[in-house]
């Protein structure tokens, strides 16, 4: 059987949270042990330096988003788990792709149009601030993603527009040189949420209303509390759909007891008794994990071999690939 390559890369910029979890770890984790897809999953750490300048957040990141997804039950046999950095044929592709990337078109890149854009507001110079890591972030990203010829690339949708400039890359590449990338394809699941956060919107750790994903009992009890509802009185109908309680409800229960909930609004149910349930229902998904996550983060030594054995698997592609890609493009040996 020829299976589906599945790949997609993690920022180590951030603490693991809720809405990450509901929207892509959770999904990504599920599908993986699907027998028709093979799944690739990493850390983006040299991603995480267009970002970010302080080690010690990119370092933290990286060891709490690798703990978090071996805490949930990661299968790394099945799964190709690795950390970018460990794997130097990236960028080196990265270099080669660059060579074939029209500059005009990475100046359509939405991270950086955002950045001029904003810099013009300023009344700056365009490209203040704007570093080449942010430019060509985009060469990066196909080069993670045509090194392993993955098809299908599970991303938001902010990402949509890389994965297209991935595929202009490969296309271009193909025709210049020698059929060797695959054409990647971003998909965006509609069935996973977008989970709000504390105050509506969307949760993303820039609009800073995020509930991290291990917090302790306490926090996590403490935290929910602290989700936007209105002034309505306990026995006073409420409207499930314009609730941010109900939706994070609704992105943890069954469809059956979503439905019980929605009938708990109707009858007025009191914000107090619906976070203590909420508090009830996601502590249950996460409890056991939560224990898991602390043993694993008291030992680095065992994330790291888990980390080195993913990127022992990864570059037996990586090293062939590359071999391709100098050949087709004329670096290498004269005999
Ligand atoms: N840029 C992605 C993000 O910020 C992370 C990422 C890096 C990625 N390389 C990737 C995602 C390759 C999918 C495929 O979310």
């Amino acid at each position: 059987m020829v299976k589906q390559r599945i790949l997609t890369g993690i920022t180590t910029t951030g603490t693991p949270h809720l809405g990450n979890y509901v929207g892509a770890i959770r999904p990504a984790i599920h599908a993986s042990f699907d027998d028709a897809v093979e799944s690739f999953f990493f850390l983006a750490d040299y991603h995480a330096l267009i970002k970010s300048s302080d080690p010690q957040r990119v370092r933290e990141s990286s060891k709490e988003i690798a703990a978090t997804w071996l805490a949930l039950g990661l299968d790394t046999d099945r799964a190709v788990f690795y950390r970018q950095s460990d794997i130097p044929e990236i960028t080196e592709l990265t270099w080669v792709l660059n060579c074939n990337a029209a500059k005009g078109l990475l100046n359509r890149a939405h991270a950086y149009k955002a950045a001029v854009q904003a810099n013009e507001e300023m009344g700056e110079d365009p490209d203040c601030g704007v570093s080449m890591g942010l430019f060509s972030y985009p060469v990066l990203m196909a080069a993670d993603i045509l090194m392993f010829n993955a098809q299908k690339i599970p991303v938001g949708r902010d990402q949509i527009q890389h994965v297209e400039m991935a595929r202009d890359i490969a296309q271009r590449f193909n025709h210049n040189f020698a059929e060797i990338f695959t054409l990647p394809e971003a998909v965006v699941a509609d069935d996973v949420a977008v989970l709000q956060g504390l105050d509506g919107r969307k949760m993303s750790k820039s609009y800073n209303n995020t509930i991290p994903l291990f917090l302790t009992e306490k926090q996590l009890r403490k935290s929910i509390n602290k989700i936007k509802t209105n002034l309505l009185e306990p026995g006073e109908p409420k409207d499930a759909d314009d609730s941010t309680v109900f939706h994070i409800w609704s992105a943890f229960a069954s469809s059956q007891e979503t439905s019980r909930m929605r009938g708990e609004f109707e009858n007025g149910i009191a914000w107090g008794e619906v976070k203590k349930q909420l508090f009830e229902l996601i502590n249950g998904e996460l409890a056991a994990a939560r224990d898991r996550y602390s043993r694993i983060m008291d030992d680095p030594a065992y994330i790291e071999s888990v980390l080195q054995h993913g990127a022992e698997r990864a570059r037996e592609h990586s090293e062939a690939l590359m071999q391709k890609v100098r050949a087709a493009v004329g670096i290498g040996s004269l005999t």
